[in-house]
């Protein structure tokens, strides 16, 4: 089987002193290995809860997770924590916009990377430096040797998100999840570290989810791509059918919403902002700002409809 990641079903609630946020709705996707999916929608849509779920990242006391998360075919949502902690950062690994988050601002960034290989490959101290720096140098951090001796705070955003990215993959995971991890560095440099990761998926054959709100990130590197809305896939297919035959009004807008999507250079922003998510709807959720809605938009939830192949979409009246 080619398929590494089977998610069907799922849903997040998390309960919080307001009532219970349905963060997550009902979502299905497959990943095979080597693929590139990417994750799209503005923010507070649900992105970030759905992936972390991936790993169980979620403070599981104030959470609901239901549904299947089929990682090589065993259910994430039935391990136990001691399973989980073979899997998160070992076999699935995440990074995050902000590097920090996971790097120690008071330890030498060649000794962050050196510490992951000793405490999970069991190597001497100079066999995991030895590794450490090779790692470096792979991720494109020069002169390696120097930087190996450095802390984070001496380093550019753009160099730490290598950092993160290095640690990220040091134990070689079958998938790697970027969720906005280019959005707060410039275009050149998110162009780089995006070619960065290209480059890992195809030397390693890890499979990637690439989650943003940038239509022109998963334009880049994506083979599938899903548009999300309020805790909603909208619509679901291989970028070329996004991007050339959106049929989701919810699509079409975020595209022409995005620099890159926006054709012959016209940004139109998409009116009013996404939905809270205490209630579960009844509607469709974009229906308050969708151009072609319609009374029965608002009355019952859409279905997903098929265009061709595996494209679908969410929507009564596509385009
Ligand atoms: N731990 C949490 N507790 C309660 N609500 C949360 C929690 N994490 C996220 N949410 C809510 O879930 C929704 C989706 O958030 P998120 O997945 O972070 O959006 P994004 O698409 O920007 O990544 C938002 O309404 C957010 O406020
Ligand atoms: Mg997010």
């Amino acid at each position: 089987m080619n398929t590494l990641l089977k998610v069907s079903n799922l849903k997040v609630d998390f309960m919080t002193v307001r009532g219970i946020v349905h963060a997550v709705q009902g979502v299905d996707f497959s990943l095979n290995r080597g693929k590139t999916l990417g994750i799209v929608g503005e923010s507070g849509c649900g992105k970030s809860v759905l992936v972390k779920s991936i790993l169980r990242l979620h403070e599981e006391q104030k959470t609901r997770c239901s549904g299947n998360i089929l990682f090589e075919g065993h259910n994430i949502l039935d391990l136990s924590p001691r399973e989980m902690l073979a899997i998160r950062g070992v076999r699935a690994s995440m990074i995050f916009q902000d590097p920090m988050i996971s790097l120690n601002p008071i330890l030498k960034i060649g000794e962050q990377i050196a510490e992951t290989f000793r405490a999970r490959r069991s190597m001497t101290k100079g066999q995991a430096a030895e590794e450490a720096l090779r790692l470096l140098k792979r991720v494109g951090i020069t002169p390696a040797e120097e930087r190996y001796h450095q802390y984070p705070f001496e380093l550019s955003g753009g160099m730490l998100q290598r950092v993160v990215i290095a640690i990220a993959i040091s134990l070689e995971p079958e998938i790697l999840i970027a969720d906005e991890a280019t959005t707060a560095l410039d275009m050149t440099v998110q162009k780089e570290i995006l070619d960065l990761l290209k480059w890992l998926r195809k030397e390693k054959g890890m499979s990637l989810i690439v989650v943003t709100h940038d239509f022109g990130v998963v334009a880049e590197m994506c083979d599938s791509i899903a548009v999300m809305y309020a805790g909603k896939i909208m619509e679901y297919g291989s970028a070329r059918q996004i991007f050339n035959d959106p049929c989701h009004p919810y699509t079409r807008a975020l595209i022409s919403s995005t620099p890159s999507g926006a054709k012959g250079g016209k940004l139109i922003s998409i009116p009013g902002a996404p939905p809270e998510l205490y209630e579960p709807q009844t509607g469709c959720a974009f229906y308050p700002r969708c151009s072609q809605a319609a009374e029965r938009c608002r009355e019952s939830l859409p279905a997903m409809h098929s265009a061709s192949g595996n494209h679908v979409f969410r929507c009564e009246r596509p385009q």
